[in-house]
């Protein structure tokens, strides 16, 4: 089936969501292929992919090489790209023009976006362009230094209604749905309660209309993942395993053998004229 921003709302309170970042095409393809509903090219691309320590370099040039890539990739999940830092944070008319260029240039279906209330605009604007918008509250990696690290953020009375505040704002602002990051379970919970539009969760308990996950945490590349994660494979290993023994096996000069070259019928006779 293929997924739309009004099918994936129009799961809320149905079946579980399902969301997976994705960089490349061959990823995408295997995430496609699972059936998950939307493939997410996160900004955490800095992170997992570019070897940065956080996302706040990740560029939109950037976000659209991968997310053309990941276009290639994908027949039936919805495509949604991140907006990066500083890509929406001057003005609606830089705003919309950039969130443009994620729906023409890189074939995204809709955009995501980080902050509540103080970005409802910018979430308004881009809805009236016609550019669906997923917003992304809570622990909000561009606000890494704002925040003094990586913190679960909501853990008093005040911080948690600013949370709810700002689920509101987006969703009152016309975003199709929301991420919630690095929230206490129940808050979690509490919000996708009280929301119209579905909450997709990471870190952010069980009760929430959909999870995502980012693939390297999913499949164990990640040298260290957070505790939210949960890891579905072991494919680091399987690398390196495979790594070391291709060495070995070039240095043994046991790869290629006969059965890896290609070998021509009148190969000697060639090689015999050759000078
Ligand atoms: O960039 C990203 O991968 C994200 C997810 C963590 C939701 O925003």
């Amino acid at each position: 089936m293929k997924n739309t921003v009004s099918t994936f709302r129009a799961q809320k309170g149905l079946d579980k969501l399902t969301m997976v970042t994705a960089y490349d095409a061959m990823t995408a393809r295997y995430v496609d292929e699972c059936g998950i509903h939307a493939i997410l090219v996160g900004d955490s691309l800095g992170m997992v992919v570019l070897g940065l320590d956080d996302t706040l370099s990740v560029t939109l040039d950037d976000m659209i090489h991968h997310c053309k890539a990941v276009a290639r990739g994908t027949r039936n999940a919805l495509l949604v790209c991140d907006m990066p830092f500083m890509t929406y944070h001057v003005n609606t008319d830089e705003t919309v023009r950039n969130a443009g260029r994620l729906i023409q240039e890189a074939r995204a279906h809709a955009v995501k976006l980080e902050g509540g209330v103080d970005f409802a605009g910018e979430v308004r604007a881009l809805t009236r362009a016609s550019i669906p918008v997923m917003g992304h509250i809570g622990l909000t990696p561009q606000s890494v230094l704002s925040f003094g690290g990586f913190k679960v953020q909501g853990k008093s009375i005040a911080a948690a209604q600013k949370i709810v505040d700002d689920a509101r704002a987006i969703q009152d602002a016309g975003a199709f749905s929301i991420v919630l990051e690095g929230i206490p379970a129940r808050l979690g919970g509490w919000i996708t309660k009280n929301l119209e539009i579905p909450t997709i969760g990471i870190g952010a308990g069980p009760d929430c209309d959909g999870q995502v996950l980012v693939v390297q945490d999913l499949l164990g590349i990640t040298e260290r993942s957070p505790k939210f994660v949960k890891r579905y494979g072991d494919v680091g290993s399987a690398m390196k395993q495979a790594f070391c023994a291709y060495k070995e096996d070039v240095q043994a000069g046991q790869f290629p053998d006969a059965s890896y070259s290609y070998n021509v019928e009148a190969e000697e006779e060639i090689i015999a004229h050759l000078k």
